[in-house]
């Protein structure tokens, strides 16, 4: 199985893959809205195919916002059905996430069952835009810390954040 960055060429292939995996309309899904006129994270996703070339797997990472700090949405994540449990999903989130430098937090709508073993856990500060369950809403710090103090809402990285304040100073609420 190689993995290799997704190139443009491949789109189609990746989406139909997704089109597979996952239930139908999961484009209506509120991480999708996120994504929505928003480039995927370049560098980050990533292809696995056969020795025959045959796509078995891929990744994509959206940027995102948490209130104003930036934190990458992982997703949509896949296995081809004849591939699945052999590994591949693990290789894939853990080397895309291996080259996350300069990201100091990762997060995903999924199931933390699955999650958990890459050292996910539940983000109950964070509130994906509904319909999201909040028990599927997970979080991993790729730098010491990184989600400390770090809650409220997902917001798309299209949309501009609003400045902090300087010390001392109460923001005005708008009319
Ligand atoms: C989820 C997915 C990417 C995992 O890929 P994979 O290559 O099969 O995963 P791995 O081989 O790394 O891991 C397999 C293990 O994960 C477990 N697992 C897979 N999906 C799971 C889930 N949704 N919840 C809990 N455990 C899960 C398997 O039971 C297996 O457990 P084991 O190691 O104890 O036997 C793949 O099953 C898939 O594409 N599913 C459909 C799309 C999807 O749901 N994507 C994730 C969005 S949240």
């Amino acid at each position: 199985m190689k993995l290799a960055a997704e190139t443009p060429d491949d789109w189609w292939e990746v989406e139909a893959l997704y089109d597979l995996c996952f239930a139908p309309g999961r484009e209506a899904l509120s991480s999708y809205r996120l994504r929505d006129g928003v480039d995927p994270v370049p560098g980050l996703a990533l292809t696995a195919r056969d020795k025959l070339g045959i796509l078995a797997g891929a990744i994509r990472y959206w940027p995102a916002r948490v209130e104003a700090e930036p934190v990458l949405l992982l997703g949509p994540v896949a296995v081809h059905p004849t591939r699945q449990g052999e590994g591949l999903g693990g290789l894939l989130v853990e080397e895309s996430l291996d080259r996350a430098k300069g990201w100091d937090r990762v997060m995903l709508v999924g199931d933390a069952p699955y999650y958990r073993r890459f050292g996910f856990t539940p983000l109950s500060r964070v509130v994906m835009p509904p319909p999201t369950n909040p028990d599927r809403v997970l979080g991993r710090a790729l730098t010491p810390g990184a989600w400390d103090g770090v809650e409220g809402v997902v917001r798309s990285w299209a949309a501009s954040p609003q400045p902090a304040p300087p010390k001392g100073v109460t923001r005005v609420p708008s009319k």
